[in-house]
């Protein structure tokens, strides 16, 4: 009762209607493309209800969540290119302080260290990951895979061997993120075609400009692993719409 009077004076002031019976000024036709005033605000209501009741349960959810406190040490298990560590973590230490600093695993490289570069790519389950902007909290409980976990034995992988063979590198220090980002597109493409090279290899940045010869190396690679080559055979990838883009991984 209280909105409809408040209505009815709103009415009133508009069209001068404030002496007709409540019920003529509930049928006049406030409507706007088929949707009444009532209409939309009891729409907007229960669209508002909808989200207060989300937001509990985000609430609900987040106040179930583990609170680590600054300085507290958090555990977590990584297994790391198959060996499993049981490591006390800060919450803010990232993915590659952890292997770098924690495991001794150099190979993964710091460049930027803020996702631009990809020189600290590694594999988390089959997918590369970005380890500078990875926290090793967020990846407790999963499998990584780093440059040092892709020697077969004494032997190089089929990877490292194939960035040997096509002079992959010039100074090196991009390469064990573009290994490890070739190695992730092999996994989920066995042949891929140079479009998809070049795609696949977008997130990292080589300063030595050895793009070309990464090329050629992700095609050698997926042959020493039994893919078809793909046929680049006609040019390099850097003679094509633009070679390999660069830009961050999402
Ligand atoms: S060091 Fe991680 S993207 Fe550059
Ligand atoms: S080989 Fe030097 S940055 Fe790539």
């Amino acid at each position: 009762m209280k909105d409809g009077t408040k209505d009815q004076r709103k009415d009133g002031r508009k069209d001068g209607t404030k002496n007709r019976a409540p019920e003529e000024r509930r049928s006049d036709p406030p409507q706007t493309a088929g949707v009444t005033r009532r209409g939309f605000l009891t729409s907007v209501g229960a669209g508002a209800m909808a989200v207060t009741a989300a937001g509990g349960l985000a609430t609900a959810e987040a106040s179930a969540a583990p609170v680590i406190e600054p300085g507290e040490m958090a555990k977590i298990t990584l297994t790391v290119n198959g060996r499993r560590h049981r490591l006390l973590v800060e919450p803010r230490w990232t993915l590659l302080f952890v292997l770098r600093e924690r495991l001794g695993l150099t190979g993964t490289k710091e460049g930027c260290a803020r996702g631009e570069c990809g020189a600290c790519t590694v594999l988390l389950g089959d997918e590369p990951r970005y380890a500078c902007l990875t926290l090793a909290v967020e990846a407790d409980g999963q499998a990584i895979t780093t440059v040092e976990g892709l020697l077969d034995g004494e032997e190089l992988g089929a990877v490292q061997q194939a960035f040997l063979e096509e002079d992959a590198y010039q100074c090196g220090y991009c390469t064990p993120g573009q290994i490890l980002a070739a190695e992730g597109l092999l996994r989920a493409t066995a042949s891929p075609s140079p479009a998809e090279i070049r795609v696949g290899m977008s997130g990292n940045l080589c300063r030595c400009g050895a793009y070309p010869h990464i090329a050629r190396a992700v095609e050698r690679a997926a042959e020493l692993k039994g893919g078809e080559r793909s046929d680049m055979s006609g040019g390099m990838p850097g003679d094509r719409a633009g070679g390999i883009q660069k830009g961050g991984r999402s």
